[in-house]
């Protein structure tokens, strides 16, 4: 291990060297089974007598912090951490010099997905089973050849020209958007791309507004650019558009599949939505989440497809379609504002790494994606039916409605008569249970919350669904 040692001249060299490799392992920095540097080598880098080096291991090896091992040098010993009172080197550090703004103390990372369960049916999560991992170990393995990889500049902020040819012709089959390279953005999944898009048209103290109830991490986002954001109801229909208040520069919506409730934004209101942010010079950044698994009914083109004025910024992810980890993501946006979003992109960390665009790439040309899409469908539409077929026997139609849905990787289920509180207890009696599911009250922010349960079938197999929801009916009992 290389270890930092400075001298201050407050204390001698022998002291100073022990207590910072002492404060080094009660901090954890040094961990059980690191070697220290052999005493040769750390007396030449600090420019000291060996000695010194010597006298200060010796003293760490007496109060058992280290010992001395045969052919491995000075190794700090499992023991070290725990039996040791902290010294007054770890124990005097000044109170914090520098402190975050304070609405980074509302912000809280969301960690939902480190729990397990024997009934998952959290949203937000894909069933990652299928998964073609060896085609993409193949196409990943061809972007790091020294051939693909070049000279290793920087790639393009607009992203991977092939992916983003890839991507433009994706979405015009798929989902009817009409574009083309040029007006494709590649971000790190659907979370930059609101970043960008929030920097590169609004101020702070300028107004946005969001779906009350509605999908959390674009709203904390433009919060934390200092954008005023404010919740706008929705109803069957979607968003309310007679809601959204005065001076509102900005739309975010799901129309698609709202998120949380899962109904599919009406045609009236797309074009009411339309001519709203004609009329008020607005933004409309329509997050097409979820599109891709429809099991039955008309299709609804996007907005983006009745855009004649440039309104619309037209957001997709792979986050759900392959995976979430890879952060890969895109933005179809109008030609006013494409150049400043690879800007953006570029001032935000250059562009997305290439090599997984480059297996994205790949990934689409062949038929990969199309041929997953396909499959992952067919297994969403099985969950999915099972689900609400399930959910309107008389039994469970008692305690729940469930919202109609075609699309999307979750239904909604508002409750009939349980309060936001007696759902929370239901959800809490459930995990016990080995039941996850998560309420509808948490995606509620201005308005009072609705209270009812959201059914994700990303992670729960079709086996599981029937002995999931009958241990939530009985959760409903006490
Ligand atoms: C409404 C909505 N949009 C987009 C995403 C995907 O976000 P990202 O692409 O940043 O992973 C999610 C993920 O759960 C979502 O719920």
């Amino acid at each position: 291990v290389d270890v930092h040692i400075t001298f201050d001249g407050r204390v001698g060299r022998t002291t100073a060297i022990y207590q910072q490799l002492r404060a080094a392992v009660l901090d954890g920095r040094l961990r059980p089974g690191d070697a220290l540097p052999p005493t040769r080598d750390l007396a030449e880098q600090l420019g000291v007598a060996r000695a010194t080096i010597v006298g200060a291991y010796e003293q760490l090896a007496g109060e058992g912090f280290v010992a001395g091992r045969r052919g491995s040098g000075t190794v700090v010993t499992s023991v070290a951490r725990h039996d040791v009172a902290p010294t007054t080197t770890a124990r005097s550090k000044p109170g914090p010099a520098l402190t975050p703004r304070p609405m980074w103390g509302n912000v809280r990372i969301s960690r939902p997905f480190q729990q397990t369960a024997t009934f998952d049916f959290r949203t937000g999560l894909a069933d990652t089973s299928h998964f073609p991992f060896q085609a993409w170990r193949r196409l990943s393995a061809q972007a790091m050849t020294a051939h693909s990889v070049g000279n290793a500049h920087y790639g393009d902020p607009g992203g991977y020209l092939p992916l983003r040819e890839a991507i433009a012709r994706h979405i015009a089959v798929s989902r009817g958007v009409m574009t083309d390279a040029a007006s494709v953005s590649v971000t790190n999944g659907t979370q930059q791309a609101v970043d960008l898009i929030g920097r590169v048209l609004l101020a702070p103290g300028d107004r946005a507004a969001v779906e009350d109830p509605g999908y959390d991490p674009p709203r904390r986002l433009l919060q934390s650019l200092g954008i005023d954001v404010v919740g706008v109801p929705v109803d069957d229909q979607g968003l309310v558009v007679d809601a959204i208040p005065r001076g509102t520069k900005l739309v975010y919506v799901t129309p698609a599949h709202q998120y949380p409730l899962g109904m599919v934004m009406s045609p009236g209101r797309r074009a009411a939505l339309l001519e709203w942010a004609q009329q008020n010079h607005a933004a409309i950044v329509e997050d097409d989440y979820d599109s891709e698994f429809r099991f039955s009914g008309r299709t609804v083109p996007p907005i983006q497809t009745l855009d004649r004025d440039g309104r619309v910024i037209y957001v997709g992810s792979f986050s759900k379609t392959i995976l979430p980890t890879l952060r890969l993501g895109y933005v179809v946006a109008p030609p006013s504002l494409i150049e400043a979003l690879h800007t953006a992109k570029w001032l935000s960390d250059w562009h997305t790494a290439l090599p997984a665009q480059q297996a994205l790439a790949g990934f689409i040309d062949e038929g990969l994606f199309a041929r997953h899409l396909r499959a992952m469908r067919r297994c969403y539409e099985q969950r999915h039916h099972l689900i609400v077929s399930t959910l309107r026997e008389p039994r469970f139609a008692e305690h729940l409605e469930a919202v109609p849905s075609t699309v999307g990787i979750h239904v909604a289920a508002t409750a009939r008569t349980a309060t936001p509180d007696e759902m929370y207890r239901v959800a809490a009696r459930a995990r016990d249970r080995g039941v996850i599911v998560h309420l509808l009250s948490w995606f509620s922010f201005n308005r009072p919350p609705r209270a009812g349960l959201l059914f994700g079938y990303g992670a729960i197999s079709v086996e599981d669904i029937p002995d999931g929801l009958n241990h939530l009916l009985a959760s409903f009992g006490g």
